[in-house]
C-alpha cells in the first residue's frame, strides 16, 4: 500500500487532533517507558501478577472493559491514504499500525511496524535500522541459529524505536517464482520456510515484541492480490503453504497472524472460517489474535464469525459498525469478548506490558556485524570453474569491478518491506536520497570499495556496465573482472520474466567472453535465468544483501569466508518450465486497490478473477522433479571452497525417525556444509518423487568429520488424508536420501513405516 506522503499528512493530522487527544488518551508510553525517558507508574491490577498465565491475565483485563474499550482494542486508529485517521492515533509511534491500549488499567497501545528484513520507514521518522540481507538470503543460510538472530536484531531495532509489534514473519511459498515479494519471503519448501519463521519470530519475541506470521494464505503472487480467487485442492493446500504456516505456527509460537488480502476457494482470506477458525485456531491451536491486511478485511459480521479478531489500519467494519451489531445482538458478546481475550492475551504472552518500551540507542555496529555475518552465510557459490575462486590478493594486479552502481552500493527489495539506507539512497546525490514507494533503494554498501580494501596492491576499476562493448573493453585488460547484475523487486507487483533486468545479459555475456576470469555476483530476490550461464568461471548470488552486503561479498571472495549457502529456491531453465508459463494476470477491473477507497467498495472487493493452481502440492522442486524437468541450479544446491563427503547412514524409526549420518571436510577449508535429509514415499502415497524433510548444518574444519542426527517429526513423513481430515504416515517402504543437494544425494536407505 502506498504512503509515501503519509508523514506529512500524520504530522498536520496530528497537529489539529492534539488539543482534542489530550483531553480524550494519555500520551505514548502510558504503561510504556514515557516518551521523554520518565518511567510511567507501574500498572497495578491483579492481572499484573505474573505468576497467572497470559490467559488467565487477559480475562482479568476483559472483566474490567466497558463495550467502548473493547472495541477499541479490535481496530487500528487509521493511516491516511487508506483510511480516516482516528483522534486516538495522535499517541502512536509513527509506525503503520497503532491500536489504543486501555491506559486507564496499565494496558499499553500496540505500536506496529514493518519489519521483514529490518524496521521499515525509520529515515521518516529521523530514526536508523539495519537492514538485514533479504529473507530469502536468511532462507538460503538454511541456519536456525541465524534466523533467530535475525529475528532477534529486528525485535531489538523495533524496541529501540519504540515500537512493540512486528509486521513481519513472510512464509508465503515460492509457488509463483516471478512474485514480487519472493525476496520477503523463505523459499519453496514448507519445511525449511516454516522452520526458519518459527525461529525468527522465537528471535523477535525474545525481545518482548509481538512477533506475527503473514500474509495467510496463498498470497503468492502479486498481480490481483486484492482480488484473485485462488482454487486449490485441500490435501495440495495442506501439504504446501499451509504447511509450511503450521510448522511456523507451531516452532514460533507468533502472537499474531495477518490474514492475506486474495480470497481462497470464494472466501476473502481475512473472512475465510476454514483458515481463520477450523485450522488456525482450532486444528493448530493458534491462542493469538487475527490482524487483516492493511485494507484486507471486508465485512463486520462475516468476518468476525469467521475469526478475524482486529482489523487494521483502521475501523471500517470494526468500529461503531461493529458496536452496533452488538448492540442489536448480530453479535454476540462472547464472540467480540474472544476477539478482545486473544489481543490481551497476547500482549501478556509477548512480555508487552511486563517489559514496557523503552527507547534506547540502536547497536549500529554490533548489529551491522549480525547482518554481515548472516549475508556470509547466505550468499551461494553457484559455479567456481577451476577454483577462480577464491582470489588471491598477492596474485591478482588488477580488477575490473562492473555494472550495477558496485562502485556506491547494492540494491535493496522494495514495498512494505523497504528498510531506509543511512544518508539515503546511494545513488542519489547526498541529500536527495529519501525513500519512496517503488524506487529502487541501494544501499550504501560498496562492493567497489570492499574489494580494494581486500586487495590493496591492485588497480581496481569502474565500469557501469550499461554499454556491452565498454563493458567487455574495461574486462579485457584485467586479470579478474567481476560483474554484477541485479533484478529489483516490490510488493505490488509481479516481475514480467526471470531475465536480468534491461541489457545486463548482454553485458554479462559480453565480458564473459573477454575475460576468463569473469565472476558474476547477482543481486537478485527471485530466481532468475542465465543464457550466458556456460561462459564465466564463477557466479555467486548474493540476493538483496543488506547493510554491510560488501563487507560480507569481500569477505567470500578472497576467501576468509568460505560460502556455505545453499539455494532455498529452485533456478528453472526458462519460464517455460514453470508450472503457470504465463502469469495469472487480473482483468483491468479487479487490478489492485490504488488509493484510499470507500468502505462500500471495499465490503464488495474488486470483482473476483479466479487462478487455479492445479499444480497443487507439486512447488518448487517437487514441480520439476514430477514433471522431469532438467532445471538451471537445483533447490538445495551450493558450492563451497572445500570438499565434503557423506558416509554412514542409518534411519532408525520411532517416535520421529532418527537419521544418523557422518559429513566429513575433506578439502584444504574450514566450513560450514548444510546437510539435507529427503524422503521418498511409497508409491501408493501418489507424491512427488521426493521432499524435503529435515536439514542441519554443520561446522567442520578441514580435516574434520561429525556424526549428526537428524529428527523427522512423522507429519513430514506423512500425506494430509481429506477423509480422515488429519495427517496420515502411509505404511510402505520409505526411502530416506542425505546430500548436500537435492539433485546430489549420495546415501540412501529405505525403511518400511507403518
Ligand atoms: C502488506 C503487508 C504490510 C502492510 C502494512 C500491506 O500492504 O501486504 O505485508 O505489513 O501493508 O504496511
Amino acid at each position: 500500500m502506498n504512503f509515501s506522503a503519509r508523514t506529512a499528512a500524520l504530522r498536520i493530522c496530528a497537529l489539529m487532533l492534539l488539543s482534542f487527544a489530550s483531553f480524550t488518551a494519555p500520551s505514548f508510553g502510558q504503561g510504556a517507558g514515557h516518551a521523554h525517558g520518565k518511567q510511567a507508574a507501574k500498572p497495578t491490577g491483579p492481572w499484573m501478577n505474573t505468576s497467572l498465565s497470559p490467559d488467565d491475565r487477559a480475562a482479568l483485563v476483559l472483566k474490567e472493559l466497558t463495550l467502548d474499550e473493547k472495541i477499541l482494542l479490535i481496530h487500528g486508529a487509521g493511516l491516511e491514504g487508506m483510511t480516516p485517521i482516528s483522534p486516538t492515533r495522535i499517541n502512536s509511534n509513527g509506525g503503520v499500525g497503532f491500536v489504543m491500549g486501555i491506559p486507564r488499567l496499565g494496558i499499553p497501545g500496540i505500536d506496529m511496524s514493518d519489519a521483514a528484513y529490518g524496521v521499515r520507514s525509520s529515515g521518516e521518522n529521523g530514526r536508523y535500522s539495519t537492514a538485514l540481507p533479504a529473507n530469502v538470503g536468511a532462507a538460503a543460510s538454511w541456519d536456525v541459529d541465524a534466523a533467530y538472530e535475525y529475528g532477534a536484531v529486528i525485535g531489538r531495532e523495533l524496541r529501540a524505536q519504540g515500537f512493540n509489534m512486528s509486521l513481519g514473519g513472510g512464509t508465503n511459498l515460492t509457488r509463483e517464482s516471478r512474485n514480487g515479494r519472493t525476496f520477503e519471503y523463505l523459499g519453496e519448501d514448507p519445511v525449511l520456510a516454516g522452520t526458519l519463521v518459527g525461529k525468527l519470530i522465537q528471535g523477535t519475541q525474545s525481545q518482548h515484541v509481538i512477533g506475527d506470521i503473514k500474509h495467510y494464505a496463498f498470497n503468492d503472487q502479486e498481480s490481483g492480490r486484492n482480488s484473485v480467487n485462488i482454487h486449490i485442492d485441500e490435501r495440495a493446500g495442506r501439504e504446501s503453504d499451509l504447511l509450511a504456516f503450521e510448522i511456523g505456527v507451531a516452532t514460533g509460537h507468533p502472537a499474531a497472524t495477518m490474514c492475506s488480502y486474495n480470497r481462497i476457494n470464494g472466501d476473502f482470506a481475512c473472512e475465510n472460517k476454514y483458515l481463520l477458525t477450523t485450522l488456525l485456531k482450532k486444528d493448530w491451536k493458534f491462542p493469538g489474535f487475527v490482524l487483516s491486511d492493511w485494507g484486507g478485511t471486508h465485512s463486520t459480521e462475516k468476518a468476525s464469525a469467521a475469526g478475524l479478531d482486529n482489523e487494521e489500519p483502521g475501523e471500517f467494519f470494526y468500529g461503531d459498525a461493529y458496536k452496533t451489531a452488538v448492540q442489536s445482538g448480530k453479535i454476540s458478546t462472547a464472540e467480540l469478548d474472544d476477539h478482545v481475550q486473544r489481543i490481551l492475551r497476547s500482549m501478556f504472552a509477548a512480555g508487552v506490558v511486563d517489559f514496557p518500551r523503552e527507547r534506547s540507542v540502536i547497536d549500529v555496529l554490533g548489529d551491522l556485524d549480525v547482518a554481515r555475518r548472516i549475508e556470509e552465510g547466505s550468499i551461494v557459490l553457484l559455479k567456481n570453474t577451476k577454483s577462480v575462486l577464491p582470489l588471491d590478493p598477492a596474485k591478482v594486479r588488477s580488477i575490473a569491478v562492473i555494472g550495477a552502481h558496485a562502485d556506491v552500493g547494492m540494491i535493496s527489495g522494495g514495498g512494505s518491506a523497504q528498510v531506509d539506507p543511512p544518508g539515503g539512497n546511494a545513488i542519489m546525490p547526498p541529500g536527495q536520497g529519501a525513500t519512496h514507494w517503488q524506487e529502487q533503494i541501494w544501499f550504501p554498501t560498496s562492493p567497489l570499495k570492499a574489494i580494494q580494501a581486500r586487495a590493496p596492491e591492485a588497480s581496481v576499476k569502474y565500469d557501469p556496465g550499461t554499454d556491452p562493448a565498454a563493458a567487455a573493453e574495461a574486462a579485457k585488460g584485467a586479470d579478474v573482472a567481476v560483474v554484477f547484475a541485479y533484478v529489483w523487486e516490490s510488493e505490488g507487483m509481479d516481475l514480467p520474466n526471470l531475465s536480468l533486468t534491461g541489457n545486463q545479459d548482454a553485458v554479462v555475456a559480453a565480458v564473459a567472453a573477454a575475460n576468463p576470469k569473469t565472476i558474476v555476483v547477482l543481486e537478485t530476490g527471485s530466481p532468475v535465468t542465465m543464457p550466458w550461464v556456460d561462459s564465466p568461471a564463477a557466479i555467486l548470488e548474493a540476493w538483496y544483501a543488506g547493510s554491510d552486503g560488501a563487507n560480507a561479498l569481500g569477505n567470500v571472495l578472497f576467501g576468509s569466508v568460505n560460502p556455505s549457502g545453499k539455494l532455498p529456491n529452485t533456478f528453472p531453465k526458462s519460464e517455460a518450465d514453470l508450472p503457470h508459463p504465463t502469469i495469472v494476470k487480473p482483468p483491468p477491473a479487479s487490478e489492485n486497490f490504488t488509493g484510499p477507497v470507500a468502505p462500500a467498495v471495499r465490503a464488495a472487493g474488486l470483482p473476483a478473477f479466479q487462478a487455479t493452481y492445479d499444480e497443487g502440492l507439486k512447488v518448487g522442486y517437487k514441480w520439476y522433479d514430477a514433471e522431469n524437468k532438467p532445471v538451471l541450479f537445483p533447490f538445495g544446491y551450493g558450492l563451497s571452497y572445500t570438499t565434503y563427503d557423506y558416509t554412514g547412514l542409518t534411519v532408525t524409526p520411532g517416535q520421529s525417525v532418527e537419521v544418523t549420518f557422518t559429513v566429513a571436510n575433506t578439502g584444504g577449508r574450514n566450513g560450514s556444509e548444510v546437510a539435507e535429509v529427503y524422503a521418498a514415499l511409497p508409491a501408493s502415497a501418489d507424491e512427488p518423487p521426493k521432499r524435503l524433510v529435515g536439514f542441519t548444518k554443520v561446522k567442520l574444519q578441514t580435516g574434520e568429520k561429525r556424526t549428526v542426527t537428524v529428527e523427522v517429526d512423522p507429519k513430514y513423513l506423512s500425506i494430509f488424508d481429506v477423509k480422515k481430515n488429519d495427517w496420515s504416515l502411509v505404511p510402505g517402504d520409505y526411502t530416506f536420501m542425505v546430500g548436500g543437494s537435492s539433485a546430489d544425494l549420495p546415501l540412501k536407505q529405505v525403511v518400511t513405516l507403518r
